[in-house]
C-alpha cells in the first residue's frame, strides 16, 4: 500500500519529537523540541524534569506536525510511539499522547523500537537499501553492531560494555569547557583546529577479537590528559587564549581520532562476520546522533569502500532523535499487518 499515513512520536529521551510520513517515504512535517537548554542550564537534567518537560509541549509538538503536514487526525492511518528503550517516565508521556489520540479517532497504534527506527530510517534516505544490511547505531546511551537480516529480525554482533561514544563524546565536550548544549557537535568542531596526533591515547579493546566497544577507558585517559595540561579547567572555552584553546583542540582532534578508530576497527571485523552470515551484503548503515558527525562519515567511508560495501547514513537530522524515524518503522510495521487494535476512547490516562 502506497498511501499509508502515519503519526510518530519520539518521548524516549530528552527531545519530544512528532512528524508525519507517507508510505512513498515523503516527510510531510518534522518538529522536534529539545531540552538541551534546561542540560546547559542545569548540568544535566533528572527523569522527573525531562518527563514535566515533555509532558508540556507534548501537545502542541504534535499539532504543529499535523498542521504542518496540512492533516487532521481522521487523515492518518494508524499512530506509531516509541515503546523503548529509554526513560520510562519519559516514554509515557509519548505513549498516553499515542493513546489518547488513537482511542479518540479509532486508529491502530504500532509500538516502535527507537533503535530500530534509528536503522531503519536510512531506507528512507536511500531508497535502493534494501535487507539483508548491516548497521552501526551511535548515539548518546547505545553503540551497536547489528545484522539486519529482515523486518524485525537482527541479530546483534557487538554492543558496548561500558560507555556508548555519544556519551564519550558529551563528557570529553564538557571537560572541555564547550556548550553542552551542543556538546558533540561541539566537540567535533573544535577538533578541526587540532592536531590529532598530540595527544597519545590508547584505542580500547585492541586485545579483544570481537565486535563489542568500550569508551569508559578512553574517556579516563582523556580526563586525564585534561588534568595533567595547561588549560584553566575553570574558563569556558569561549572566553580563552588562543594558546590554550590550541591545546583544548589538540585534546580534541586526539580524543575524536581514537574515539572513531575504535568504531572502525570493530566495523571492519564486523563486516567479515556479516558476509559470513549473509555473503549477500551490500551496505553498511551508519545512524544515531553521532552518525551526524563528519569526521565519523569520512572515516566510515574508507572503511566500507576498501570492504566493496557502501555506506548510507541519513542525512543528520534523522541521525538525532526525531518523529519520523518512528512514524516510517510505523510504516514498516504496519504494511506487514503489525499493530494494535485501536484503545477504547475512555481509556483512563493512568491505564499505561
Ligand atoms: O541518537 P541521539 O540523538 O539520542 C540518543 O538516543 O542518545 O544521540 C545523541 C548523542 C549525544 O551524545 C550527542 O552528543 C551525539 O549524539 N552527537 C554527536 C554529534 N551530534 C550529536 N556526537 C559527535 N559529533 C556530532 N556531530
Ligand atoms: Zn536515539
Amino acid at each position: 500500500r502506497d498511501d499509508i499515513v502515519i503519526l510518530g512520536i519520539e518521548t524516549s529521551c530528552d527531545d519530544t519529537a512528532a512528524a508525519v510520513v507517507r508510505s512513498d517515504g515523503k516527510i510531510l512535517s518534522q518538529v522536534v523540541s529539545s531540552q538541551a537548554d534546561l542540560l546547559e542550564q542545569f548540568g544535566g537534567v533528572s527523569p522527573k524534569d525531562a518527563k514535566e518537560q515533555h509532558s508540556k509541549v507534548i501537545d502542541q509538538v504534535v499539532q504543529r506536525a499535523l498542521d504542518e503536514a496540512n492533516l487532521t487526525e481522521v487523515d492518518l492511518s494508524a499512530v506509531a510511539v516509541t515503546i523503548g528503550p529509554g526513560l520510562s517516565l519519559c516514554l509515557r508521556v509519548g505513549v498516553q499522547k499515542a493513546r489518547r489520540i488513537a482511542g479518540k479517532f479509532n486508529l491502530p497504534i504500532v509500538g516502535v523500537h527507537h533503535m530500530e527506527a534509528h536503522a531503519l530510517v536510512a531506507r528512507v534516505a536511500e531508497k535502493e537499501l534494501q535487507f539483508p544490511f548491516l548497521t552501526l547505531l551511535i548515539s548518546g546511551g547505545h553503540n551497536l553492531l547489528v545484522l539486519a537480516r529482515n523486518l524485525g529480525h537482527y541479530v546483534q554482533l557487538g554492543t558496548t560494555i561500558d560507555d556508548a561514544i555519544g556519551e564519550a563524546y558529551d563528557k570529553t565536550a564538557r571537560l572541555l569547557g564547550l556548550d553542552m548544549r551542543r556538546g558533540g557537535p561541539a566537540l567535533e568542531e573544535l577538533a578541526r583546529e587540532g592536531n590529532a596526533k598530540s595527544v597519545k591515547l590508547k584505542v580500547p579493546m585492541k586485545h579483544h577479537k570481537d565486535c563489542n566497544f568500550s569508551y569508559a577507558g578512553l574517556k579516563t585517559q582523556v580526563r586525564l590528559a585534561i588534568e595533567s595540561s595547561n588549560i584553566d579547567k575553570d574558563t569556558p572555552i569561549s572566553s580563552t587564549s588562543c594558546e590554550d584553546r590550541s591545546i583544548r583542540a589538540d585534546i580534541a582532534a586526539s580524543f575524536q581520532r581514537v574515539a572513531v578508530l575504535h568504531l572502525e576497527e570493530r566495523c571492519e571485523r564486523a563486516i567479515a562476520w556479516a558476509a559470513e552470515i549473509e555473503p549477500s551484503i551490500k551496505f553498511l548503515v551508519v545512524s544515531g546522533g553521532v552518525a551526524s558527525n563528519q569526521y565519523v562519515r569520512t572515516r566510515l567511508d574508507h572503511v566500507v569502500k576498501r570492504n566493496g560495501l557502501q555506506l548510507v547514513c541519513p542525512p543528520p537530522s534523522l541521525c538525532t532523535d526525531n518523529g519520523v524515524m518512528i512514524a516510517w518503522t510505523g510504516i514498516e510495521h504496519f504494511r506487514q499487518g503489525r499493530y494494535d487494535p485501536p484503545p477504547p476512547a475512555d481509556e483512563p490516562e493512568d491505564a499505561v
